[in-house]
């Protein structure tokens, strides 16, 4: 592999802070929910994100997961799609009810023939598996017991963990518990506005912790079983800084800090839950037994971290107020790259990082496709400017191993709907086609001359006669 400095100086054509390391990792990422489809077909059962989408009002524009982007039976052309964009890499996540119906016992083969002919054909076109075992679509049936609120769940989900690896594992780079524990403990059981759709912080708080508990424990048994690819989880981070200097407005950013950063990082990192977070939470912290902090503190292959803005939080606002400086994505989240480079160097600074990922980044932003062309011109600042943000951090240290687009395609963003498009790829969701815009093809553009800058720089350290 060449250093950075090697391939930086024979590299004239492309911004040098743009050149990463030849091993670096440049994948696009998606989830099962948001883009399969195939809803109610081949024996896949139903997710608590089904269910979800009937509830008068969850969706913004009532769109429901029945169709999606009908990823199911375009696997293929999907596939060739993936690899068109020059990219070394996907991120995936296994729908638990496709592939174990009623999220225990029996396994459905068509669910497993799926998954099979997905890494297959990643691995057929050159291309990292990157699995992601729960991205939210929890099996109904299991919700129907307590769903993440009650224990039994950690071991159900340790028994689909072993049951993916066993089928699907000689074909996977790497693989990652859960997507955002936050986002799954407080949008879907204290804010409510995710499925299951749950309004309290107490049953919140105990889902946190069954989701690291199950963590741990599916990497405990996935090494007992003898797997021994690299193994980690996705968090969603920010930097937090407060709306103004008052006392007030400090002291309620360490706190959001503490639930949305340390309540994850400090027990993966074997510190236990942060003191002042379990003196905020007071009777509504969760009940942890004897041991459930040495399960979850297992040793990580990979940290996986999906960065999209900053939070501004006031103590007498919602917890992300907008401080009105910034540009908007169509989410209306600030756009603000250099916080990546912040939050990595601080995490860098306070955890011992293992090879670190954003494994998650990119925009919603209004997209207009006119004679087949899509125009994302503010969707390419935004990819740059936090490639770049990416590139300083592992200049100054930090063990970056790789970036992750989201998302390939424009897909179902959750209680949003359709409406938002993150996609670097445009979906018309009428007839299902696919077309690239023109952030796909910056990127395209950007890898290939990343791979131009690196073939050069092996043929220079060659000896003459071999060149
Ligand atoms: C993240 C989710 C992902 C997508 C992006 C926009 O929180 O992991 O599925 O919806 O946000």
């Amino acid at each position: 592999m060449n250093s950075l400095a090697e391939t930086r100086a024979i590299s004239r054509t492309i911004d040098p802070a743009m050149i990463f390391p030849a091993d670096f990792v440049w994948g696009v990422a998606t989830s099962a929910a948001q883009i399969e489809g195939a809803a109610f077909e081949d024996g896949r059962g139903e997710s608590i994100w089904d269910r979800f989408c009937r509830v008068p009002g969850a969706i913004a524009d009532g769109g429901d997961i029945d169709v999606a982007c009908d990823h199911y039976h375009r696997l293929e052309e999907d596939l060739d799609l993936i690899a068109s964009l020059g990219v070394n890499a996907y991120r995936f996540s296994v729908a638990w009810p496709r592939v174990q119906p009623q999220g225990r016992g029996a396994w459905n083969p068509q669910g497993l023939d799926f998954y099979r002919r997905l890494v297959d054909g990643l691995r057929a076109r050159g291309l990292q598996a990157h699995l992601t075992l729960n991205h939210w679509d929890l099996p109904q049936a299991l919700q129907d017991e307590g769903g993440w609120a009650a224990r039994a769940t950690v071991d159900r989900f340790v028994d689909y963990a072993r049951g993916v690896a066993r089928h699907l594992g000689d074909g996977l780079t790497a693989l990652t518990t859960h997507n955002e524990p936050w986002v799954m403990s407080m949008l879907g059981h204290d804010s409510g506005i995710f499925a299951p759709g749950i309004k309290d912080r107490a049953t919140a708080m105990q889902v946190s912790h069954h989701l690291l508990l199950s963590h741990g424990r599916a990497l405990r048994a996935l090494r007992d079983d003898g797997f021994d690819k690299p193994m980690g989880i996705v968090l969603n981070l920010a930097p937090l800084l407060p709306a103004t200097p008052s006392a007030a407005d400090v002291a309620k950013t360490r706190l959001e800090d503490g639930l949305l950063l340390r309540w994850y990082l400090d027990p993966l990192f074997g510190r236990g839950y942060p003191q002042d977070v379990l003196d905020h939470l007071g009777a509504q912290a969760p009940r942890v037994e004897p041991g459930d902090l040495d399960a979850i503190a297992q040793p990580l292959g990979l940290l996986g971290i999906n960065y999209y803005s900053r939070s501004v939080v006031s103590a007498s606002g919602s917890y992300d107020v907008r401080s009105g400086a910034l540009p908007l994505t169509d989410m209306d989240w600030e756009i603000y790259p250099q916080g990546l480079t912040e939050l990595l160097l601080r995490l860098h600074r306070d955890y011992p990082l293992p090879p670190t990922y954003v494994t998650e980044n990119g925009g919603a932003f209004p997209d207009r496709l006119v004679n087949g062309r899509v125009h994302d011109a503010d969707r390419i600042q935004y990819l740059h400017e936090h490639i770049g943000a990416v590139g300083v951090a592992l200049r100054q240290g930090v063990p970056m191993a790789g970036y992750m687009v989201w998302s390939l395609l424009d897909n179902f963003e959750w209680a949003s709907g359709y409406a938002k498009r993150f996609g670097i790829v445009h979906v018309d969701y009428e007839t299902q086609r696919r077309t690239p815009k023109d952030s796909a093809l910056w990127l395209r553009e950007l890898l290939r001359q990343q791979a131009e800058v690196h073939a050069q720089a092996r043929g220079a350290s060659k000896p003459a006669a071999e060149r």
